[in-house]
């Protein structure tokens, strides 16, 4: 390469360089700024949705039994109308419909409201009560894995997913939280492998700690309506809500079954979840769970 050539290399090396720095610079902007607007407009939501003594909050860790719940919840408190278009329209999940500018929907009470969010982001003060659902950590990962492999990177590889998990730690934060329960909400604890395996004793558990009267054909409409049969052959009622043109509704009720983490975790993998898991959720303050231990393994 000539002299006058290499200075017009290194030129627009530099150029594009620059240029691509300011793109970064303004995408990392951009995305604090739409966080910003985000979080604003959900305390505007939660300003218009207001609060009531009897709300129930169903808050889990995606992919634990949250819609599950949500359908047994909504047949024991209503007359069970099947006729809603997605379960969203009964039991709303107000982050996500904050975040796409919805408006709040009027429902009646009790309301059953969907919640993904950290114990943190409860001030002390909510009124309602809270049913926190929760599930081995390693199956949760699993069906997470399979969810954004469906529904948002095809080509995502176990292994990476599984990077991500552990570096971020999420699962641990939240299950941590919401079990020590520093603030002292009213909270039910239930278990998604209880929910699938003996679930008429987890909605006696429910009904009393709810203070409902459901009668026995809610009751029976709960069992009915909140099976994995059922749920799997309406799925467009309960899944994911992706655009039209990539429409999938056969992967958000999914298997339904507990144990899968212990098949696709390898034993190093199990070792570091374990390892992770005793840091951080299995201490002192959550011993009330040791006995029925989070997770399988
Ligand atoms: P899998 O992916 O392991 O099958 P969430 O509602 O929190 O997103 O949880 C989804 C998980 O609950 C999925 O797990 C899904 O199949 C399971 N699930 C949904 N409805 C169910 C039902 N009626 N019975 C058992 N599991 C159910």
């Amino acid at each position: 390469m000539d002299k006058s050539k290499t200075s017009e290399y290194v030129g627009y090396r530099l150029l594009s360089n620059f240029f691509f720095n300011i793109y970064k610079l303004i995408s990392r902007f951009s995305n604090w700024f739409l966080r910003l607007s985000q979080k604003i407009n959900f305390e505007e939501y939660k300003l218009k949705f207001g609060e009531r003594e009897d709300d129930i909050y169903i808050v889990t860790y995606p992919k634990s039994g949250t819609t599950l719940m949500q359908m047994i919840l909504y047949h024991l408190t209503t007359e069970g109308n099947m006729s809603f278009n997605h379960i969203y329209d009964v039991s709303p999940w107000i982050k996500n419909a904050s975040f796409k500018r919805q408006e709040p929907i009027e429902l009646p009470s009790p309301r059953i409201i969907k919640s993904h969010d950290f114990y943190k982001d409860f001030p002390k003060s909510t009124k309602g009560k809270f049913i926190y659902v929760y599930r081995d950590g390693m199956d949760v990962a699993v069906s997470h894995y399979h969810q954004q492999k469906n529904y948002n990177r095809s080509n995502l590889e176990f292994e990476n997913f599984l990077r991500t998990f552990f570096k971020n730690k999420s699962w641990f934060k939240h299950t941590k939280d919401w079990l020590r329960n520093k603030k002292g909400f009213p909270i039910l604890y239930v278990r998604y492998e209880n929910l699938i395996n003996k679930k008429e004793e987890e909605i006696t558990r429910i009904v009393k700690f709810c203070e409902i009267t459901p009668t026995k054909e809610s009751i029976e409409r709960a069992l009915k309506y909140s099976s994995f049969s059922y749920m799997k052959k309406n799925e467009e009622k309960f899944g994911d809500q992706p655009e039209k043109s990539k429409k999938i509704f056969d992967q958000f009720i999914r298997k339904g079954k507990s144990g899968e983490g212990t098949r696709y975790f390898t034993e190093h993998q199990k070792e570091k979840f374990i390892k992770q898991y005793e840091k951080m959720v299995k201490k002192p303050e959550t011993r009330a769970f040791e006995k029925e231990a989070l997770i399988n393994h």
